[in-house]
Parts: C-alpha cells; sequence; structure tokens
C-alpha cells in the first residue's frame, strides 16, 4: 500500500477499483439501469429511511399506481398515505406531491437535470439532488448519506465526527474531484453498494473481499470499530399514551389527523398523551358523546422515533350502537375498508389486535 498519498490521490484510485467492482457486483433493483429520473428520484426519497431490499416492494406498488410525474401531482392526498403507509417520515410523502405539481406546471413534467434547480423543489435536499442528476442525468455530483461518510471516512482513516457539517462538505468536495466522467452515477451507486455488502455499519466490515482493500487506511491499521466516528446520542425522550380502541358492533372509531406535524392527514385509533386508568378512559368515551358497555385492557405497545418514544397502552371499549358520529370520530369497519385509510405503523400493534377482536 502507497502511503504518501494525498486525499485525492487515494479517492481517485478508490474510485477506479470500485467501478471496476461495481459492473461485476452490482445489486439489480427495479429502479437502476432504468434512464428515469421519476424512479430514480421516487427510490432515493424512499431509500432515505430504509433498507434496499425492503424498499423494492413498495416501489413496485408506488410506480404501478402513479406511474409518472403528472399521476402524482393529480393524486389524491388519502391515496398517497396509502401507498407510503408503512414507511414512515410521510412528510417526504407530502413533498414528492408538491414537487410533481411544481414539476408539472413549471417544467412539462420532467424533473430538471441540474444540481442547483433539483435542490429548490420541496424535499430534495443535497443528497437527493446529487443522486437524480447524477444518476438519472449524467453529471458529475456526489450524493454523501451516511453510508457514503463512513465508506470515506474509513478508505481516509479520518475520526472525525461524521454528523460534523464541515467535515460532510469536505467530503462532497473530495468527491466531486473524483467523480468519472461517464456515468458519475455509478460512483454514487457503487459506494451505495460497498456500503451495504462489505463495508457494514454495525459489524465487522468484510476486509477480505473488498475490492478497495489496498488503499483502506483503516483496513491497514484494523481500526473499524472506531471509523466512523460519532458523537454520543442524546436519550430519545419517552412519551406514555392511551389508545382508546372503541367499537359499537363490528364498526372501529377512527379519526384523521390533522393537516400539519407528525403523520399529518393519516387515520389513527383516538389516542393521548398520558397513562389514563380505566375510570378516566371510560370518561373519556363520555366525553365524545358515546355511552360505554364494556372496557378491558389492551396490549401495550412502543414505537421509536428519531426522538421520542411512545410507549403506548391501550383499552378496548364497547359503547352503544345508539349514537351520532361524534366531532371529530367516525365509525368504520376496519378491517373491510383498510384500504381507504393509511395509519401509520406507530398503530400495528393495535391494528392486529383488531383483526382478531371485532
Ligand atoms: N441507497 C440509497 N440509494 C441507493 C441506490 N440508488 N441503490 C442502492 N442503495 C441505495
Amino acid at each position: 500500500m502507497e502511503k504518501n498519498l494525498t486525499e485525492e490521490e487515494r479517492l481517485a484510485q478508490f474510485s477506479e477499483s470500485l467501478l471496476d467492482w461495481y459492473r461485476e457486483h452490482k445489486r439489480s433493483f427495479p429502479w437502476r439501469d432504468k434512464n428515469n429520473a421519476y424512479y430514480t428520484w421516487i427510490s432515493e426519497i424512499m431509500l432515505q429511511q430504509t433498507r434496499a431490499q425492503a424498499v423494492i416492494p413498495y416501489f413496485e406498488r408506488f410506480i404501478k399506481a402513479l406511474p409518472d410525474i403528472k399521476a402524482l401531482a393529480s393524486c389524491r392526498d388519502d391515496d398517497l398515505l396509502k401507498l407510503w403507509e408503512g414507511l414512515g417520515y410521510y412528510s417526504r410523502a407530502g413533498n414528492l406531491k408538491k414537487t410533481a405539481v411544481i414539476v408539472t406546471e413549471k417544467y412539462g413534467g420532467s424533473l430538471p437535470d441540474t444540481f442547483e434547480e433539483l435542490l429548490r423543489l420541496p424535499g430534495i435536499g443535497r443528497y437527493t439532488a446529487g443522486a437524480i442528476s447524477s444518476i438519472a442525468y449524467g453529471q458529475p455530483f456526489p450524493a454523501v448519506d451516511g453510508n457514503v461518510m463512513r465508506v470515506v471516512s474509513r478508505v481516509l482513516l479520518n475520526r472525525e465526527d461524521i454528523l460534523n457539517s464541515r467535515i460532510k462538505q469536505h467530503f462532497e468536495e473530495l468527491l466531486k474531484k473524483v467523480m468519472p466522467e461517464e456515468r458519475p452515477g455509478d460512483l454514487n451507486q457503487a459506494m451505495m453498494d460497498l456500503g451495504a455488502m462489505i463495508c457494514l455499519p454495525a459489524r465487522e466490515p468484510d476486509c477480505p473481499d473488498c475490492p478497495v482493500r489496498d488503499v483502506c487506511l483503516t483496513r491497514e491499521t484494523g481500526l473499524w470499530k472506531e471509523i466512523p466516528a460519532r458523537s454520543a446520542k442524546k436519550k430519545r425522550r419517552i412519551e406514555n399514551r392511551t389508545v382508546f380502541i372503541i367499537q359499537d358492533g363490528s364498526r372501529t372509531a377512527i379519526r384523521k389527523r390533522n393537516k400539519k406535524g407528525l403523520f399529518a392527514g393519516m387515520y389513527e385509533f383516538p389516542n393521548e398523551s398520558g397513562e389514563f386508568t380505566r375510570e378516566e378512559a371510560l370518561s373519556y368515551v363520555e366525553k365524545n358523546d358515546l355511552v360505554p358497555l364494556y372496557i378491558e385492557a389492551g396490549p401495550e405497545s412502543k414505537h421509536i422515533f428519531t426522538h421520542i418514544e411512545w410507549h403506548m397502552k391501550a383499552y378496548r371499549i364497547r359503547v352503544s350502537a345508539d349514537h351520532a358520529d361524534t366531532g371529530t370520530l367516525f365509525f368504520v369497519d376496519f378491517s373491510e375498508q383498510q384500504d381507504r385509510y393509511a395509519v401509520p405503523s406507530a398503530f400495528d400493534t393495535y391494528k392486529k389486535y383488531l383483526s382478531c377482536h371485532t
């Protein structure tokens, strides 16, 4: 191994070896090598929080329902949320639609092909603009996400905190200099594949099979556990909540969330902050102009967000069928009509529970 390379020289060698490897070992995905910027965009947004293998069925279902930008621009919000159900971070779906409307009105239905114009669209940051411009339009922009930060930190034996924006900018500048002229998107995707197949995040990387082992300073020193460096994460705040499964026979009460904020516009079982006693749960139901007949405890469940954990307790409450729809709650035959209502996966335990308690 040559020791005295500059960072740029090291990454230039890295890029060459990695591209050779990618031609033979790249993973096959339904959004790859299709020359379709819409596919690149949708897949990259889905891939931001979910593993590539898990994204495949969501991507295929989405493209089948909304095959192009114009279809996305005119899609009903409820249908879009339903297509996004299970992927989480639902504001991304709202931004997809906003961008689709802008692109339809301003760019005739094709995503713009410059990094700067892409960056101005809702939900498109430097990573996504880099991915679309390089993969779909062959322009030399890097797409630096957490996986790329890990791979590059290791190759360069860089011990700085990868959450530091200065270091991210430094890596972007270096990578920009070594992007290949032909198919620059291949280098970005090769780094993603290397990060997913060889240079793994939480486990020992497969250095013996690594195509860039000869230029990687971390492999030489064996310090993979220490790189990438990350400052200690803040602890998540715990929020206790109570979920109410209210049934008036075979129908269950749901409500629509606000247009803004967490899970905007999605549906949910009524739930409130705090740990309610049985008595409090019964008076909650009465306050909603319903007459409780029977109450039992339901399952407990946890849902982990980036900065918060919901610890949920539940009650199943049967109410008299003799009621008007209340202000915000309405009763639906949930198992029959599930395809109409997008419910966040935070409530998965209760969706399953309902399938055997109706
Ligand atoms: N992760 C993020 N973008 C990706 C892509 N285009 N291919 C594979 N994994 C990815």
